[in-house]
């Protein structure tokens, strides 16, 4: 169980919605499409990139609060393969602040048991973040706690497109899997780890973005009108709160009605 007082200040309106969250129901992994960074600098007079760099703050929340709520794994998307169109003054800012942000909250993360993970091509990053991200790996690897994914020069297809090209070159080497779900699960960037259950967007687009393409299958949409740099705990506890009134059916149906099955009673239609 979740230790309130660390989520919540006392009489604070994250108390009240923490307080009505079940905790024996929590997704075991939320993954966030961080949107509407350009926006929110926009709508104050400010460079995009400027949005990004508040988008930092909302990064660390977030990622606290997963932790102190105990979910299992939180992925972020940070940077997709697409993002490289974006102008070269802004992905060099967010390439530094990325930097930056690993370096600065390595040792928190190893101290709060947190495991630092990244989902991508991220080793074709500069030389620079790739020291930067691999290092807090490693300075993470033996955390048991929130499984902290980053996913960077990120893209679903391009995920699956790799783990087909690694099925082959295993099964060149001789290492020979059956082709089918659980196969194909154990190659992907997230191998070992639950499906997302709860994807939240941020800043109102209804839109998936090549994010997680196939482990989303069952997930359960969450989208906030609220800009990236503005969410805060409170909007992770909201998209809990929703979260916990879905009725997952996995494409089956709650209660069947066995009047209703002609099969079970024998009445044949015909
Ligand atoms: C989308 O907003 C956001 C991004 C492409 C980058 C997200 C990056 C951060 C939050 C900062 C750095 C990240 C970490 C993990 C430290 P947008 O620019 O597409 O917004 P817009 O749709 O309003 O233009």
């Amino acid at each position: 169980m979740a230790d309130l007082s660390k989520l919540a200040e006392p009489g604070s309106p994250e108390e009240l919605l923490v307080r009505r969250i079940d905790f024996g129901r929590l997704p075991r992994h939320v993954a966030i499409i961080m949107d509407g960074n350009g926006r929110w600098a926009k709508s104050r007079g400010l460079p995009r990139v400027e949005g990004h760099r508040a988008g930092v703050a909302s990064v660390r929340e977030t990622v606290e609060t997963a932790a102190r709520l105990g979910l299992e794994v939180l992925t972020l998307y940070a940077f997709s393969v697409e993002n490289w169109k974006r102008p070269r003054f802004e992905v060099w800012t967010l390439m530094n602040l990325l930097k930056e942000y690993v370096r600065r909250e390595r040792e928190a993360l190893a101290e709060n048991d947190i495991r630092f993970n990244v989902l991508g091509r991220w080793e074709e990053l500069d030389p620079s973040v790739v020291r930067e991200l691999r290092a807090t790996v490693e300075a993470t690897r033996h955390c048991r706690g929130l499984s902290f994914n980053i996913a960077l020069n990120y893209s679903g297809r391009c995920e699956i497109v790799d783990a087909c090209r690694r099925i082959v070159a295993d099964w060149a080497a001789g290492k020979r899997a059956d082709i089918d779900e659980e196969t194909i699960g154990r190659y992907l960037y997230t191998s070992g780890q639950a499906d997302p259950d709860l994807l939240v967007r941020t800043s109102g687009e209804l839109r998936v973005s090549n994010f997680l393409l196939w482990q989303i299958a069952y997930a359960e949409i969450w989208v906030t009108g609220t800009l990236w740099p503005d969410f805060r705990r409170r909007d992770l506890f909201e998209a809990i709160l929703d979260f916990q009134q879905r009725e997952r059916r996995y494409g089956g149906i709650q209660q069947p009605d066995p009047a209703e099955d002609v099969f079970a009673s024998g009445r044949l239609p015909g």
